[in-house]
Parts: C-alpha cells; sequence; structure tokens
C-alpha cells in the first residue's frame, strides 16, 4: 500500500475507463462514441451530438426531437437569478461570472441534485444544457450594458444563445445561418475530449458526490486557464502583439525558441496530439469560408497563416512535435462573428458543455467508482519539535 508512483500531470496515469471519446494522438484521431470527428463535424449538429456523448447513441429522429423539447422548456432562467449578474462590476471577465451563476444553479434547483436519482440526473443534464447559453448571453449582455433578453423557444439552441447575445428587445434579430452554423460547428469540435484538464475536474468533484452544477462550475474554473481553455484568448492577444509590431512572424518564433518568460506559440501544442489535431484541421478549412462568408477580410488571419507554415517547418516544433491545436484558429471566426476576445472561453465552455455531462454521468453509472484520492510524494521536513512564538 506504501508504493506510490509519482507521475506530475498524469502523463501516464490513467484514472478511469471511459466510452465516450477516443484519440489516437499520434494519428491525429478524434472519435465521439466511435464516429469520426469529420463525419460528425459535416453531417450532425450539436443537438444531436451532445445527445450521442450523453447517451451514448445517436438518436430516432423520436429522441432528438423529444430531447431537443425537453431542453426547449428550461432555457428560462429564474428571475431572481438575473438579479445576481448585477452583483458584478461591468468590466469583470465573463468565466468567473459564467461558473459561479452554474455554481447558484444549485441554490435555484434544489430538486435536481442528488446524483444517486436518475430522474434528478435527468433533470440536472437538462436543465443545465437548457440554462447555460442564457447564462452566457446574460453574462455578455451584463458586461456590454444592454438589456437581458427572455429565450425565444421558437429558435434551435445556437440561434437562441446568438439571438439573446446579439439581439435587442424591441428589434427583430434575423439570426444569419452561417453565422449559427459556424457556431453549431464548433461547438461540435469542442464537445468532448476525454479526460483534459477541465473534464478531469468535473469527474474529480463529482466523485466526491457533489451535485451536477456543482462539478461543471468547478470544471468551468478549469477550462478559464490560459494553457487549456483560456488559449483561444490568448491566442488572439499573441496575434494582435504580432501585428502591432509590425507583422515580424520570424522574431516572434524566435522569441517562443529562445524561451523567453512568458512567451510561447498559443495554440500549438498538445499533450495527447504529436500529429496536427484533427480539429483545428477541419477550423481552419473552415476558418477561410466563414471568414468570408461573415464579410470579414481579418488581417490576422494572414499572420496565423505566417506563423503556422513557419513553425511547422522550424526544427524546435518539428522535433517537440508541436502543431496548432483546436484553438489555434477559432479565435479569428469568434472574431469575426462579434465576441469579444475576453469572451471566447465562454464559447468553448458551451461546446464542452455535454462532454462534462456525458463524463460525469459515466462516472457515477460505474461500479468501480471511488472518490478521487491522489497520492503524493511527501519532500518536506522530517518530524521536528514545536518552538514557542517568543523564541523564533
Ligand atoms: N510553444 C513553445 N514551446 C512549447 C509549446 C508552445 N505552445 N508547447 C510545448 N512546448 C515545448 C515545451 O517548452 C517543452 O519543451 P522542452 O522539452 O524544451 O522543455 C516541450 O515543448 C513539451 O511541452 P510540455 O509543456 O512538456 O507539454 P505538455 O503536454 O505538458 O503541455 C500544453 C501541453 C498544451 C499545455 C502546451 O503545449 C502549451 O502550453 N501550449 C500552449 C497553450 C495552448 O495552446 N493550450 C491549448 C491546448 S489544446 C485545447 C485546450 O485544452 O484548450
Amino acid at each position: 500500500t506504501n508504493l506510490v508512483t509519482l507521475d506530475p500531470g498524469f502523463v501516464n496515469t490513467a484514472a478511469c475507463k471511459s466510452d465516450i471519446a477516443y484519440i489516437d494522438g499520434d494519428a491525429g484521431i478524434l472519435r465521439y462514441r466511435g464516429y469520426p470527428i469529420e463525419e460528425l463535424a459535416s453531417q450532425s449538429n450539436f443537438m444531436e451530438v451532445s445527445y450521442l456523448l450523453i447517451y451514448g447513441e445517436l438518436p430516432t429522429q423520436q429522441q432528438y426531437d423529444e430531447f431537443a423539447g425537453r431542453i426547449r422548456r428550461h432555457t428560462l432562467l429564474h428571475e431572481d437569478l438575473k438579479q445576481f449578474f448585477d452583483g458584478f462590476p461591468r468590466d469583470a471577465h465573463p468565466m468567473p461570472v459564467l461558473s459561479s451563476a452554474v455554481s447558484a444553479l444549485s441554490t435555484f434547483y434544489q430538486d435536481s441534485l442528488d446524483p444517486s436519482d436518475s430522474t434528478q440526473v435527468e433533470l440536472s443534464t437538462v436543465r443545465l444544457l437548457a440554462k447555460l447559453p442564457t447564462i452566457a448571453a446574460y453574462a455578455y449582455k451584463k458586461s456590454v450594458g444592454q438589456p437581458f433578453l427572455y429565450p425565444d423557444n421558437s429558435l434551435g439552441l445556437v440561434e437562441n444563445f446568438l439571438r439573446m447575445t446579439f439581439g435587442f428587445p424591441a428589434e427583430p434579430y434575423d439570426v444569419d445561418p452561417a453565422l449559427s452554423r459556424a457556431l453549431d460547428l464548433l461547438f461540435i469540435l469542442h464537445a468532448d475530449h476525454e479526460q483534459n484538464c477541465s473534464t478531469s475536474t468535473v469527474r474529480m468533484v463529482g466523485s466526491s458526490e457533489a451535485n451536477l452544477f456543482a462539478s461543471v462550475s468547478a470544471g468551468i474554473n478549469a477550462l478559464f486557464g490560459p494553457l487549456h481553455g483560456g488559449a483561444n484568448s490568448a491566442v488572439l492577444e499573441m496575434l494582435e502583439g504580432i501585428q502591432a509590431n509590425g507583422g515580424d512572424v520570424d522574431d516572434f518564433v524566435n522569441r517562443v525558441k529562445n524561451k523567453e518568460p512568458g512567451v510561447k506559440l498559443m495554440g500549438f501544442g498538445h499533450r495527447v496530439y504529436k500529429n496536427y489535431d484533427p480539429r483545428a484541421a477541419i477550423i481552419k478549412k473552415t476558418a477561410d469560408e466563414v471568414l468570408s462568408k461573415l464579410g470579414a477580410n481579418d488581417p490576422l488571419l494572414d499572420i496565423a497563416l505566417k506563423l503556422e507554415e513557419k513553425a511547422l517547418a522550424d526544427d524546435y516544433f518539428v522535433e517537440r512535435k508541436l502543431y496548432p491545436n483546436v484553438d489555434f484558429y477559432t479565435g479569428l471566426i469568434y472574431k469575426a462573428m462579434g465576441f469579444p476576445t475576453k469572451y471566447f472561453t465562454v464559447l468553448f465552455a458551451l461546446g464542452r458543455l455535454p462532454g462534462w455531462i456525458a463524463h460525469w454521468r459515466e462516472m457515477l453509472d460505474d461500479p468501480a467508482r471511488k472518490i478521487s484520492r491522489p497520492r503524493q510524494v511527501y519532500t518536506g521536513y522530517p518530524e521536528r519539535a514545536y518552538t514557542p512564538i517568543g523564541n523564533r
């Protein structure tokens, strides 16, 4: 029992068995429940992918309609929860607002907190899927000082989110189908990625039998970090920094290679992919298309393309098998859609939600489940005698 293996960052340690996502990092393969990400991206939609991840199979039409219908019925936030947003400063980062509001759901929806009751698990699942886009839109509205919009349940989940974010109460808002399809696609690509930092967090918190809202709130905080979901905002800031310095890509790459403190090629590298991230490949293909459809001609895209080309040909990146990851091109698309840089990671959270829920539920259903409780290798003092404060 005293035999403990040290594995910082869980590089080699599997914490669970899982049926949800499969990654082959050397071959650049990602599948959800066995389906290649490329097929889901080109043929499915985010609602269907959410169902697939959570319930394990693609839905029949009837199952799909029923699922979408249940989510539609839960899009409203409790009126009192709306006041919660007023408690934050106007310039608050939307990620802590999002995680706080999700945490607060467990005070408003106390009839769906018991993880051992399958009816309550189902109710919390649907509530969270339905309410997170509303919370995210309210976090945006709060940050720009505009009034909140109630959900319009004649719209689909993504269209509804876009309307609540960019619409105004007294004006009709025509959702641009190119925009909603592009966002739907990005949500599909973010929907699961097995034991990443935020998903592991959701599982770890959930392993104590904490409720779904508490577990996902913790996951949102894990996602906030710049090495994880925060990378999509960091990429855009990096590209803007290069642009402000006259667009010198070579100079930037040299600074990365010289390991200047705090200088990394954001949006590059991955713990599991040692090849092109298949999600990045799809996003790169669509970025050009989406940007031109949205009428955006962003000089930052040229910088990104040059940066990628330069890095892929450079020994530093080749030797370390560093390739663009999912975050490298997404920021440019989000920017073209009209989202502020600070908001990008919220979009990642919206996409990742069905994966978090699927893992939380899979963990609960696992008969071999145990509370997460890693061991450590103690490196502190051996026993020593207490010194009274006057003698120190
Ligand atoms: N720029 C420059 N050097 C890098 C980068 C990078 N983006 N990523 C890794 N390296 C170097 C690293 O310095 C190390 O070099 P050395 O052996 O000389 O010390 C080597 O490559 C191995 O890197 P590592 O840090 O040991 O790898 P890791 O698996 O612990 O970290 C990572 C993975 C994603 C945190 C890291 O690649 C990184 O910080 N990337 C930039 C942030 C980013 O884009 N994150 C998004 C990840 S994908 C989706 C998501 O989770 O949001």
